[in-house]
């Protein structure tokens, strides 16, 4: 099962045949949002609004724990992030979607693991799911991430973002900042100095614990407006909102077309689903 999980300005998808809501609780607390249950050209998936629907939470307070292992709970094998990002790749202009490869964290008060040895949560479970047996058993776990993003579903949201013609790069560095507020032009300049690409306030920890969960994650960034001391005024909420909208076509007839892609994939090369393996202390 796909779940996508929209950010700033895409809090749900029209077009979306809804089926249910689930309200659903993990050793996390509960998600951002409900989860709607969909069908979208036929096909099942899941939409979790990251910020919740009325954006209420800041970045630096989304529940992505609760989030993951939510969609995880619920069948969940597939991962796609849609971000709103700044632009620091002189390259890239407002409007333009990049399909992240890497990423640099600057984030510093999230928890990006579930694992966390004798601090974890009380949780009692008996059986053969890896996750729920690491946190039952309080473990510790180092995942490798050399490569973040799943590699087969960036290949298939290339192919269909080139098939579409839309300006898209089919790579780039992911700055993760700890928000909510936004960058300094010194910090804009360092971490370009340091090949980011684009800067947001959320793949990070998504990503990581997607990957924790062995989830195919990828991350579909929309860049809205140029980064601090790039864009030569002053950085506005609304700027960033207007531009997703102005996306929201766009990003739905992607989804239309990935969802069929991704389904349509027998073959997944890719070590997502073995993340775990070896990574237990
Ligand atoms: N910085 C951080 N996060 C963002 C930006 C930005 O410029 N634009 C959209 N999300």
């Amino acid at each position: 099962m796909l779940a996508v999980i929209g950010g700033s300005g895409l809090y749900r998808v029209d077009g979306l045949k809804v089926l249910e809501e689930i309200e659903i609780k993990t050793p996390f607390g509960e998600p951002s949002s409900p989860i709607v249950r969909a069908e979208y050209g036929g096909f099942p998936v899941l939409f979790l609004a990251r910020h919740g629907r009325e954006h209420a939470f800041p970045p630096h307070r989304v529940p992505y724990r609760a989030n993951l292992w939510a969609l995880k709970e619920l069948g969940v094998k597939y991962v796609l992030g849609i971000n709103a990002v700044g632009g620091i790749n002189r390259l890239l202009r407002p409007g333009d979607f990049v399909i992240v490869d890497q990423f640099l964290d600057f984030t510093k008060s999230r928890p990006q693991s579930f694992y966390e040895g004798s601090f974890s949560p009380d949780y009692t479970y008996e059986g053969n799911e890896k996750h729920k047996r690491l946190l039952a058993e309080k473990r510790v776990v180092h995942i490798d991430v050399s490569e973040p993003f799943c590699p087969t579903l960036r290949g298939i949201l290339e192919e269909v973002l080139t098939k579409k013609g839309v300006r898209f790069f089919d790579r780039g560095t992911y700055v993760a900042t700890e928000g909510p507020r936004l960058e300094t032009a010194a910090e804009i300049r360092a971490f370009s100095l340091l090949g980011g690409d684009v800067v947001g306030m959320t793949m990070v920890p998504e990503v990581v614990l997607a990957r924790e969960l062995e989830l195919h994650y990828a991350g579909l960034c929309v860049v809205t407006n140029p980064a601090a001391g790039i864009a030569g005024y002053r950085l506005t909420s609304e700027e960033v909102i207007e531009m997703m909208k102005q996306k929201e076509e766009e990003i739905k007839d992607i989804l239309l077309s990935a969802v069929e892609k991704i389904y349509g994939t027998k073959v997944w090369n890719c070590e997502c689903e073995n993340t775990l393996e070896g990574a237990e202390v």
